[in-house]
């Protein structure tokens, strides 16, 4: 098989850059070594930034995520005594939709299937070849028998655990890493959400943040830490766990049920430099991955693939490789941006086993400062709600 770019992983960044490049009549082929259901079962983020609600209208897939996603204008957050509402609308004139990952996704499958797209499910061993010539290659094995597919380029879109970044010759590529020492326990379940916008909570106890993914299901994070077992946590310890952390208020009021999803996130600060290894580009989780607090790695996806598309596009109809050679550089200064927000969040936000006395007054004072100042809200508000492409 031949065609123009070959893109490995289904997840939002393969789905959005295949249908942007469709959308610009190039042809390509997505590889995805798991089932379209299992794809749709992974319960992750659920924020959604303006210019990746633009980039979705663009993909002619927004008309769902506009009738039921709902537009947040601001959000709380509670350190120890303070408690403060970031009105985002009032202090950068943008909101941000609450529309969860798994739906965005489904809208783009539908999209895929509606015009029999070819996105190749459970397609093993992947394997990205060649791409340091002119003539890359992909080769995986479906139902026992092994394919090739020549391509000009190949995209690596296949998250942090994908086969693309660990492809490329180590002397060729620099990572940048920080581990933090918690994890994020997520429950969703079929709820009133506690407040009609986000709570984000730094308790003596730890983390939590009440979110939603519509006006009856409720998603909720706790803080656990790294070696807690998922089933160490039943629905009522977390409820318990919630009640306490997110403070009486929300506490009065709010709505408990059993979990129809629960599951441990670790928290990491991940990136890559460069994200262009000849004919092979990187983009989304597989060039970089930031702790969920500042709710950026999925729109830090979509940025990727802005960029990435704009470059592909122009390649093939200005004949131009600008955009491509320019592509690492100008998502690299994106990501970094959004990797300094998310570390500043999570540290701001968690309860951290080695924090001291002295960290744990800097996030009081950080606090005080952001609950005096109009200028450092706006700078946090102005990052919550997605820096400019
Ligand atoms: P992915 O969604 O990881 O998609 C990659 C795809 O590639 C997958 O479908 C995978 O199966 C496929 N793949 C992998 N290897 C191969 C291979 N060898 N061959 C073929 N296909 C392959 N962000 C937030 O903003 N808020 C959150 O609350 C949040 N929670 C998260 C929870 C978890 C557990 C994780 C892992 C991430 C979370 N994120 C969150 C981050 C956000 O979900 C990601 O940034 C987003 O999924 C990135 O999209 P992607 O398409 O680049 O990668
Ligand atoms: C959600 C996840 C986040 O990481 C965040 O900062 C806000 C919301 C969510 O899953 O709803």
């Amino acid at each position: 098989m031949r065609t123009q770019v070959a893109i490995i992983g289904a997840g939002p960044s393969g789905l959005l850059l295949s249908q942007l490049l469709h959308l610009a009549g190039i042809d390509c082929v997505v590889l995805e070594q798991r089932s379209g259901d299992y794809v749709l079962s992974r319960i992750r983020a659920g924020v959604l930034e303006q210019g990746m609600v633009d980039m979705i209208d663009r993909a002619g897939v927004g008309a769902r995520m506009h009738k039921e996603g709902l537009l947040h204008d601001g959000f709380t957050m509670a350190v120890g005594d303070t408690r403060l509402r970031m009105d985002l609308k009032g202090l950068t004139g943008s909101s941000v939709m609450v529309y969860g990952q798994t739906e965005v996704t489904r809208d783009l499958m539908d999209a895929h299937a509606a015009r029999d797209a070819k996105v190749i499910y459970e397609a093993e061993a992947v394997t990205p070849l060649d791409f340091d010539t002119d003539h890359p290659r992909v080769t995986y094995v479906k139902d026992g028998v092994t394919h090739e597919i020549a391509c000009d380029f190949i995209c690596g879109c296949d998250g942090f655990h994908g086969v693309c970044r660990k492809s490329v010759p180590e002397g060729a590529i620099t990572e940048f890493e920080k581990v933090y020492p918690v994890g994020w326990l997520g429950i969703l379940s079929h709820v009133r959400p506690v407040s009609h916008e986000l709570i984000y909570a730094n308790h003596d106890r730890g983390f939590a943040l009440a979110s939603m993914r519509s006006h009856t299901l409720s998603r909720y994070y706790i803080q656990v830490p790294l070696d807690s077992p998922v089933e160490a946590w039943s629905d009522e310890a977390i409820w318990d766990e919630l009640k306490i952390r997110l403070g009486e208020e929300a506490a009065a009021s709010m709505e408990t049920g059993p979990s129809i999803e629960k599951s441990i996130a670790p928290l990491r600060s991940f990136v890559v430099e460069p994200l262009r290894f000849g004919r092979m580009m990187l983009a989304g989780d597989a060039g970089h991955i930031v702790p969920p607090t500042g709710a950026k790695g999925l729109n830090l996806a979509a940025s990727d693939i802005h960029y990435l598309s704009t470059g592909l596009i122009e390649y093939y109809a200005d004949k131009s490789a600008a955009g491509i050679d320019a592509y690492s550089q100008k998502a690299l200064a994106r990501i970094w941006k959004a990797e300094r927000f998310s570390w500043w969040m999570t540290m701001l936000l968690h309860k951290f086993p080695d924090l001291g006395a002295f960290n744990a007054k800097m996030q009081q004072a950080d606090m005080d400062y952001l609950a005096s100042s109009t200028a450092a809200q706006t700078s946090l508000a102005e990052n919550y709600v997605g820096l400019p492409f």
